[in-house]
């Protein structure tokens, strides 16, 4: 698998990552041994970077379910494989009657990353990322908050997630950001949009991003790469200029959307969500898919 620099840290991670949220969320999530061998199948086939965050759960009565998951599948491998996986995850999102609120006090952002070295199993997290700007606080309150975890050991790198140009500003300016996970896919194209400079729209407002990230040297994460779970599967009948690269090239429509992806700059590594071991043997050969400059221009268009 090829690898790439997570930001300015000097980590190399595997090119596709796993998004580990179908593992713990509504819908078809798998029972926890198949859930652990998903986790397992995607370390055999190269992966090295795993997001999750507190909130993939169903509810708040089992907050911090995917991250107990990666924690024992982790647990269950040799010193030696465990070493090479890089785990990201986030706080400042609830999920009170499932709902996904947001919670950037920095008591519940220090409850909660204790919690998620717990649920993980470590003593320091390799990235924690803010979730999502809670606008009942002051970003310098909860990045405050997360600097001083870092300082106490517990954190390694912070990240952010769904963050615009001017809050990535704001935030450079208090603590050392080295990621930043936004949505980013076919259905889904404001970080490519726009350069940064345009009057800010309405939250989330991530138009820009992309620029932003390869000029400051952040690594950028999309999330939802294959239009989210919902979508993923139908890529092949809903994008036709996808439809027709996949079966020009005898590949599948999620391998082109990552190769797509992955061409958009050195700085993004999709970390498409996956439950099972298929979805994931297939998601990884994208890394060695490069797709040609005509290629690339018939995706360009919107
Ligand atoms: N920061 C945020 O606010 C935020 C929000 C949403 C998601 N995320 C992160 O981003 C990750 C990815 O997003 P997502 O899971 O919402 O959506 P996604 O990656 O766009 O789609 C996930 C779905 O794609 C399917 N899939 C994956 N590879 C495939 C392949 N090669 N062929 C066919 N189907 C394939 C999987 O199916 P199977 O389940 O059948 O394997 C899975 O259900 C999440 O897991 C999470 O870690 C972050």
């Amino acid at each position: 698998m090829h690898t790439r620099v997570l930001g300015k840290t000097g980590v190399m991670v595997s090119a596709i990552g796993l998004g580990a949220m179908p593992l713990s969320v509504p819908d078809n999530r798998p029972a926890e041994d198949q859930a652990i061998e998903v986790i397992h199948h995607a370390i055999a086939c190269g992966i090295t970077l795993i997001d999750t965050a507190d909130a993939y759960c169903l509810d708040d009565t089992e907050t911090g379910h995917n991250e107990r998951l990666i924690g024992k599948a982790l647990r269950q491998l040799p010193a030696s494989r465990r070493d090479k996986v890089f785990v990201a995850t986030k706080g400042g999102l609830i999920r009170p009657q499932r709902r996904w609120d947001r919670d950037g006090s920095p008591r519940h952002l220090r409850a909660a990353c204790e919690a998620s070295l717990q649920a993980l199993g470590v003593d320091c997290i390799d990235l924690y990322q803010y979730h999502r700007i809670d606008p009942a606080v002051p970003l310098s309150e909860s990045l405050g908050c997360l600097k001083e975890l870092q300082q106490q050991g517990k954190i390694r790198f912070l990240g952010v997630s769904n963050f615009g140009t001017a809050d990535l500003d704001a935030a450079r300016n208090m603590a050392d950001i080295v990621s930043v996970q936004n949505e980013y896919s076919r259905r889904h194209r404001l970080p490519e949009l726009v350069p940064p400079g345009q009057p800010p729209r309405p939250e989330p407002d991530t138009i820009g991003t992309l620029a932003y990230t390869r000029k400051h040297q952040l690594a950028f994460l999309p999330w939802s790469p294959l239009n989210g779970i919902g979508q993923a599967k139908s890529l092949g009948t809903t994008d036709a200029v996808v439809a027709g690269l996949a079966a020009a090239r005898g590949v599948s429509p999620q391998q082109v959307v990552l190769a797509w992806l992955l061409a958009q700059g050195p700085q993004v590594i999709p970390i498409p969500g996956a439950s099972r071991k298929s979805s994931i043997s297939d998601s990884v050969k994208a890394a060695d898919l490069k797709l040609t400059a005509a290629e690339l221009s018939a995706l360009a268009k919107i």
